[in-house]
């Protein structure tokens, strides 16, 4: 569980995780099917349970496990994106940009299928404002005791390679989630 992918580490096209199991529809966004690896995908379970059961009642889970070929598509989506935005832009400048937020394929932790994507049923975007969501306070102080760390936090963006994502979470176990809490630090950082 504590596999490092990132723009340094990569996981190349043929990484898919050993076992894939598919998050209970009641969890996901529309009930839309996504899967994770497959302890990872109790825990989310477990998590996102202990939210709702706190009152926080809109919290659903948008993406977990995504193929390289998947990532391959929201890449070139984002780039296509960027481009029609930037008309003035080169392919490397709008390159560049899209590189801020998401990964290429082969780089991506989805691929792994440790980590999630939460979202509000009341605010259906995935931007900062998920940081305004109460859900959010609960899971700064709360989502370690499920194995999770909020994995691109803000102002560590020149160690994780991307910029503050509060809405994304990765399950490295609840001994590395909570020392990693603990001591305020990246998983980089925690594995070096
Ligand atoms: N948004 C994260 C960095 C990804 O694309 O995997
Ligand atoms: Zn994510």
């Amino acid at each position: 569980y504590l596999i490092l992918a990132n723009k340094e580490t990569k996981l190349g096209n043929e990484y898919v995780p050993a076992s894939l199991s598919t998050l209970p529809s009641s969890l996901t966004l529309y009930g839309k099917e996504i899967k994770m690896e497959a302890t990872a995908a109790l825990a989310v379970e477990a998590l996102v349970r202990e939210l709702r059961a706190c009152g926080y009642t809109d919290i659903a889970v948008t993406s977990g496990y995504r193929s390289y070929e998947y990532q391959q598509i929201l890449f070139n989506t984002y780039l296509g994106n960027e481009m029609a935005a930037h008309p003035s832009w080169t392919q490397a400048q709008c390159e560049a940009e899209v590189l801020t937020y998401s990964a290429r394929p082969g780089e991506s932790e989805h691929q792994t299928g440790l980590c999630i994507d939460l979202i509000s049923t009341n605010n259906v975007v995935l931007d900062t404002s998920f940081a305004q969501n109460p859900a959010y306070e609960w899971l700064m102080e709360n989502a370690h005791y499920f194995g999770f760390i909020l994995r691109y936090p803000q102002e560590k963006e020149s160690i994780t390679g991307y910029t503050y994502e509060p809405w994304h979470y990765r399950f490295v176990g609840a001994k590395a989630a909570t020392e990693i809490h603990e001591k305020g630090i990246t998983l980089e950082e925690y594995l070096n």
